[in-house]
């Protein structure tokens, strides 16, 4: 029963129950102690369930999708995934159920502190109502500190009683509720534990009434911040990055037209081609990889090289004209009301036409359903969400490969390694909820497409190689725990007609 409860105010949507259980196991240790008052006959875990809209929690698979993966690795991804979610659910938002008159007022959330420091339990005040009642327990359910009163002379002009001072279980005894209140105005917490992020809980109780109040315990975020430079000056704030496999025709006109627009603008070219050549223009830093590395290989080596705020993400296969127009991306990106971490701008065609149809390339938006068995992923329908600042700029959760982004929000979600080739979407898809993303028409770059050799078709959209396509599904469906997902790129539709995992 106890064992539920404590579990539950951890939990996100009740799923889980093994892993969560074991947890509080390990971290109750000596302040062990009857709970069972709390939240008498509400159960957390049924105001969880009551509190999603969709009660349809597990998700379905469409016909046209790929998926599951085969028993024996879901059982290896089971494992992995539970402690995922147990990391997760420490970020989960602490529910706090405050009765109904209670004659105990308390912070319900917002207390936080450094490990290993001090903070004070403000908020805590019993009632008059409660003149009669002599005895307050104070217990830390998690143990990560202790519990004290601040001052030592307190006793001598207030007729309480204190025991159990820096411990996790305190308890004062009085007669007089004022003298109370003036002892809890001095109790205060102690971490003792080295967490950078944890909860714990302080029970109160007094005669039935019981509240629970969470404490925060977190590190302090040390910024990082970039230089803009002195005045306003783009260069000093956008770096062009590009990748390039066998296209060295293609990556020379990118390069020459960018030194036409913005000749002083650093750029960084990955290239992973077989036979390196040298490449034109100015500005240039041309970093050599391995034959076939792969397209997140090369986005990852030029993220981490980008020493600028803001990156300019091409493909070596675009060219800047007019409408290129790079200050409003940081405009865009500046604004400190619309917050946007990522901006797509369009791509033009070969007679300059911009259209949006040209400019999405599959999906926009994504739908995730965390099923009990693993998620699904789909692609939805949604109404146009304009940016309210930029009313040519719409919001999206997947966009073309052309866009200005923040740096370091970028750094922070990553490319993963485990696509080698392609790895566009799935970007996207690991940037669910990390990036603020919309996609503007006021800045344009134009596509020209050419060398569009076999060879290129067959590494970079994997053509002719089933294998390699059924891999490929498989990690996506182990890392992202999905059952199953449907296809959001070409290179799975031919898959999807003949194979299986
Ligand atoms: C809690 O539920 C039990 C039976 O389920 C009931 O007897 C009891 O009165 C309830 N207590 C409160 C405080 O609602
Ligand atoms: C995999 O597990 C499911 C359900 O647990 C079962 O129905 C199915 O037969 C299993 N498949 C194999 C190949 O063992
Ligand atoms: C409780 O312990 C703290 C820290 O050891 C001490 O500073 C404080 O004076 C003590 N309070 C009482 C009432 O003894
Ligand atoms: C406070 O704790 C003591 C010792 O654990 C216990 O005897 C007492 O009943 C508790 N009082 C309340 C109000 O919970
Ligand atoms: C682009 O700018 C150049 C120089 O200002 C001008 O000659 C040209 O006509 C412009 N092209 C378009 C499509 O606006
Ligand atoms: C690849 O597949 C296409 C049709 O699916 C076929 O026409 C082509 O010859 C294949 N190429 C190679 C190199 O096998």
């Amino acid at each position: 029963m106890n064992w539920k409860i404590r579990y539950a105010t951890y939990c996100v949507a009740g799923l889980c129950v093994l892993g969560a259980y074991l947890l509080m196991r390990d971290v109750f240790s000596s302040c062990k102690q009857n709970n069972a008052a709390i939240w008498k006959n509400t159960s957390i875990p049924q105001l969880r369930e009551q509190m999603v809209f969709d009660q349809t929690r597990d998700c379905s698979c469409q016909p046209k999708s790929i998926g599951p993966l085969e028993n024996n690795t879901r059982q290896r991804q089971k494992k992995e995934y539970t402690e995922w979610e147990r990391q997760e659910s420490k970020m989960a938002e602490p529910m706090t159920l405050c009765p109904a008159m209670s004659p105990i007022q308390y912070l319900g959330s917002g207390i936080t502190v450094e490990p290993l420091k001090y903070v004070r339990i403000v908020g805590i005040k019993l009632h008059p109502a409660l003149q009669t009642s002599k005895e307050l327990n104070i217990t830390l359910r998690h143990s990560l500190g202790q519990l004290y009163v601040e001052s030592s002379t307190i006793t001598d002009y207030l007729q309480i009683e204190i025991h159990g001072n820096g411990s996790c279980q305190l308890s004062i005894n009085t007669v007089n509720i004022n003298d109370m209140n003036t002892a809890l105005s001095h109790l205060a917490y102690h971490s003792t534990e080295h967490h950078i992020r944890q909860r714990d809980y302080i029970d109160v109780s007094i005669q039935d009434f019981d509240v629970a109040i969470n404490i925060l315990i977190q590190r302090h975020h040390v910024p990082r911040l970039y230089d803009p430079g002195p005045g306003n000056d783009i260069n000093r704030k956008v770096t062009i990055i590009a990748k390039t496999f066998n296209r060295y025709g293609c990556v020379n006109k990118l390069i020459s037209s960018i030194n036409h627009f913005y000749p002083k603008m650093t750029i960084l070219i990955a290239d992973d081609s077989e036979n390196k050549q040298k490449l034109n223009g100015i500005n240039v830093k041309h970093f050599l990889m391995p034959f076939k590395e792969g397209y997140s290989a090369g986005k990852n080596l030029l993220v981490s090289q980008v020493r600028t705020k803001y990156f300019l993400w091409v493909d070596d296969d675009f060219v800047f004209t007019n409408y290129t127009i790079l200050e409003r991306f940081v405009e865009k990106l500046e604004s400190t009301t619309a917050e946007l971490d990522l901006v797509a701008g369009l791509i033009s065609n070969m007679k300059g036409i911009a259209m949006e149809r040209f400019s999405k390339n599959g999906w926009t938006d994504v739908e995730h359903v965390k099923g009990k068995s693993g998620g699904c992923l789909f692609r939805r329908k949604l109404p146009v969400t304009k940016v309210k600042e930029f009313p040519n700029c719409k919001l999206k959760d997947m966009v073309i490969n052309f866009f200005m982004a923040k740096t370091e929000a970028v750094r922070n979600v990553g490319f993963d390694l485990v696509f080698e080739r392609i790895a566009h979407r799935e970007f996207f898809v690991d940037a669910l909820g990390h990036l603020r993303i919309a996609q503007c028409d006021d800045v344009i770059i134009q596509h020209r497409p050419e060398e569009k050799d076999n060879d290129y078709k067959y590494y970079r959209l994997m053509q002719n190689q089933t294998k390699a396509q059924a891999g490929y599904a498989e990690r996506i469906l182990f890392k992202n725990n999905l059952q199953c997902f449907q296809p959001w790129s070409r290179i799975f539709h031919s898959f999807m007609k003949n194979e299986t995992i």
